[in-house]
C-alpha cells in the first residue's frame, strides 16, 4: 500500500511515497482503508522538528492525526464495529499516520461517520472539534450572554468554536480576515473584525473569554480586552507559556489556560451528533492524494475556510 513518510524534520520536500505492507490487525485493532485526511498544523508541527519533545525524533514517521475511511477487517476482540462500517476518528496526536492507503485504529480511536456527510467533511472534524470541545468542556465556562472572543475563527478550531458557543447561548465576536468574513457569519458570529483593517485590541470592548487560534494574541496583549474576572485560552503552548501560565493563574483573575489536546471518544461522539443535526462543516480545499507536497505547501498560508482534506480516492 501506498503511504506518505518522512525520514528527518524539514519542510514539505521531506515527505515522500513509500510503497509498505498493509499493517498486520492485532487483537483490539480496526484495519481501515482510508478515504481522506485532514492537514492540521500540528502535522507540520511536529514534521518541522517544532515539536521534538512531545512526538520524539524516531524516524520514519508518518503524517496525519485526522481520518475517514471503512473498516476493511477486525481484530478479535473488537465488538462496535464490523467490516463495511463507514467511521472516522483521531490516532495519537504524536504520532499520526492517517495519510496512507491502509491504517489501524483502536476501537476508542473511531466513531461511526454521520451519513449525512462526506467523507471529506468527516476527515474534517476530529482534531479541530475535539479541541473546541475541550476548550468548553474543561477550560473555560461560557453560557447564555457571556461574551466571547475567537481570534481566528475562520480555520478548524474556530468553525467549531464559533458554533458550539452560539449553541450555548454566547455572545460571539470572531477576528477572520477577508476570505473568511461570510463563513463566521454564516457560523452565527454575532460580531466580526476583520484583522486586515482594524485590530481588536483597540476596542472598547471586554470579554469574559477569548481564545486565540491564531497565535498572535499572547495574553499579554489580550488581558486590555478581558473582563477583570474572565479567561484566556492559549492554543499552542510551550514551556514558556506553561510556565508564565502557571504564576499568573496564582495571582490574577484572568486566567490562563492552555489547550493540550486529549482525544476522547466522547468528543467523537457529540460531533457526530452536531454534525448529524446540521451543525457547518466545511473542507474547503480538497487535494487528491498525489498532490500531497502542493498541499502541505499551500495550507500553512492560510486563507482557506475550516478545513483542508487529502483524498485518497483514486489513488491507485
Ligand atoms: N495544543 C493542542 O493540543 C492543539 C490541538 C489542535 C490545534 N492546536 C493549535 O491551535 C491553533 C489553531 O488551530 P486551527 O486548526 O484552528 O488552525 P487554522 O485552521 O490554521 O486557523 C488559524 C486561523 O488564524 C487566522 N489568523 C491568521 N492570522 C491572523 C491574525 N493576525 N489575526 C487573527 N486571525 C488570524 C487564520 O486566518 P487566515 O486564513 O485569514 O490566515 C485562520 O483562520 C494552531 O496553532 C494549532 O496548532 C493545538
Amino acid at each position: 500500500m501506498k503511504k506518505i513518510i518522512y525520514s528527518k524534520f524539514g519542510g514539505p520536500e521531506v515527505l515522500q511515497i513509500a510503497d509498505l505492507p498493509i499493517p498486520a490487525v492485532r487483537e483490539t485493532n480496526v484495519l481501515i482503508k482510508v478515504k481522506a485526511v485532514s492537514i492540521n498544523p500540528l502535522d507540520w508541527k511536529i514534521r518541522n522538528g517544532e515539536m521534538k519533545l512531545m512526538s520524539g525524533s524516531k524516524f520514519p514517521r508518518g503524517i496525519g492525526i485526522d481520518f475517514s475511511g471503512i473498516v476493511e477487517q477486525t481484530g478479535s476482540s473488537v465488538t462496535q464495529y464490523q467490516k463495511g462500517n463507514e467511521v472516522f476518528g483521531i490516532l495519537n496526536v504524536f504520532k499520526g499516520e492517517a495519510l496512507a492507503e491502509y491504517i489501524v485504529a483502536t476501537e476508542k480511536e473511531i466513531a461511526i461517520k454521520p451519513q449525512n456527510i462526506s467523507f471529506e467533511q468527516a476527515a474534517a472534524i476530529p482534531v479541530v472539534g475535539s479541541a473546541a470541545l475541550q476548550i468548553f468542556n474543561t477550560l473555560v465556562e461560557v453560557k447564555k450572554g457571556s461574551e466571547i472572543l475567537i481570534n481566528g475563527a475562520s480555520g478548524g478550531i474556530g468553525m467549531f468554536a464559533t458554533q458550539i458557543a452560539k449553541m450555548k447561548g454566547a455572545i460571539v465576536t470572531t477576528v477572520a480576515g477577508d476570505s473568511g468574513i461570510k463563513a463566521v457569519k454564516d457560523w452565527g458570529a454575532d460580531f466580526v473584525v476583520n484583522y486586515r483593517n482594524e485590530d481588536v485590541l483597540n476596542g472598547n470592548k471586554q470579554y469574559d473569554v477569548v481564545i486565540d487560534l491564531s497565535g498572535k494574541m499572547p495574553y499579554t496583549k489580550a488581558k486590555k480586552i478581558m473582563k477583570r474576572s474572565s479567561a484566556y485560552v492559549h492554543t499552542a503552548p510551550g514551556p514558556k507559556e506553561i510556565l508564565s501560565s502557571f504564576f499568573i493563574n496564582l495571582f490574577s483573575n484572568k486566567k490562563y489556560k492552555l489547550l493540550m489536546l486529549k482525544p476522547a471518544p466522547e468528543y467523537l461522539t457529540a460531533l457526530s451528533g452536531y454534525a448529524e443535526n446540521g451543525m457547518a462543516i466545511v473542507a474547503s480545499k480538497v487535494y487528491p492524494f498525489h498532490s500531497f507536497k502542493k498541499a502541505y505547501t499551500e495550507v500553512p498560508d492560510g486563507k482557506f475556510i475550516g478545513k483542508a482534506v487529502i483524498t485518497i480516492d483514486g489513488l491507485v
